[in-house]
């Protein structure tokens, strides 16, 4: 079930990046965002589930699709066997196609029943690392001092260990820390998720992602590190008094002393993670059109399963002037 659940999720995830990446560099975020959504819902409606979405594009008056509690899928919701909860991001990086930046993905990830957090459209403060510096870290602990234990476990010089941090006048008291360790800095201007993902996948060249960014790309990114054996840390950090009365109705609390782990974020025995590139970045290629098709890149876990896959796919447009596909 959860591999075959995989390979549609993928196929979700490689529509909504082919048709939000025809928007790429001409400046209209929310037009391409809108062309993933569309694409996202419209792929998922084919799927042989029963799915319902626990993060999505906002709450059902706010988003005319992916809602929030919006069904989706071809399955009956009375078929217990085929229910899953969703979390979508349909363009993670809105502001990257817009710019022609890269590191921006389609992603979404699934499990059974209550297994991913419904986290609201809030702030967490977020520490991502790899599966060998898993178990070492502790955001409460002054960063210097994890980007010390993250060169311990990898057993590098701290100058050999590279953070990436979202650019944000809200961090310059952690990039000053970091930067006073002698650890290498990648600052981006958006795209959090990849850049967690890269951390736990070996020749990316990151080692952490830390600081403050989206709280449902941080249950996603929790969905994908706990596929790939990696760790996520996160406490919530909220802008205003709606936000934390939203977690309260959410969630049950808004304690933002609660330190989150990547299975309290995503805790589902059965999880899926599909993400497709959209624009090129550290982990996947972006979609390459060509006459008669595309090529995307793709990511594509199961944890039960143990599997994680690499998809390059080819996407034929014209069945009667077939493109010649390359190797
Ligand atoms: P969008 O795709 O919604 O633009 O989000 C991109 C992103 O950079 C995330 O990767 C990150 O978690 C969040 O925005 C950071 O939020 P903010 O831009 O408010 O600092």
């Amino acid at each position: 079930m959860e591999q075959l659940l995989a390979l549609e999720m993928v196929r979700v995830t490689e529509a909504a990046a082919i048709a939000s990446a025809r928007f790429m560099g001409r400046g209209m975020r929310d037009e391409a965002d809108q062309a993933a959504t569309e694409a996202m819902r419209q792929t998922m409606d084919e799927a042989d589930i029963a799915g319902t979405i626990v993060i999505g594009e906002g709450e059902r008056d706010e988003a005319p699709m992916l809602y929030i509690g919006e069904q989706v899928g071809r399955a009956d919701h009375a078929d217990m066997a085929a229910r899953v909860d969703i979390a979508v991001d349909p363009l993670e990086g809105t502001n990257l196609v817009a710019t022609g930046q890269g590191g921006a993905l389609t992603v979404l990830a699934a499990s059974e029943r209550g297994g991913l957090t419904n986290a609201p459209d809030t702030y967490l403060d977020k520490l991502a690392v790899g599966p060998v510096a898993a178990g070492c870290v502790d955001i409460t602990l002054p960063p210097a001092e994890n980007v010390h234990r993250i060169a311990e476990a990898l057993r590098r010089r701290v100058s050999d260990i590279t953070v990436i941090i979202l650019d944000r006048p809200r961090h310059a008291e952690l990039i000053a820390e970091v930067r006073s360790t002698g650890a290498r800095i990648k600052l981006i201007s958006d795209g959090d998720v990849s850049a967690a993902i890269s951390c736990a996948v070996q020749g990316t060249g990151v080692h952490a992602v830390m600081g403050i960014g989206g709280a449902p790309e941080g249950v996603i990114t929790a969905a994908a590190l706990r596929c790939l054996g990696g760790e996520l840390q996160a406490r919530f950090r909220f802008r205003n008094d709606e936000e934390r009365e939203r977690a309260v109705r959410m969630m049950g609390t808004a304690d933002e002393s609660r330190v989150y782990r990547t299975e309290d974020l995503a805790s589902g025995d059965h999880l899926v993670f599909a993400a497709t590139g959209v624009t090129g970045g550290d982990l996947l290629q972006p979609v390459r059109f060509f006459g008669g098709g595309a090529r995307t890149h793709s990511l594509v876990m199961a944890y039960q399963a143990k599997q994680v896959r690499f998809v390059d796919t080819v996407h034929m447009f014209d069945r009667d002037r077939p493109p010649a596909v390359r190797l």
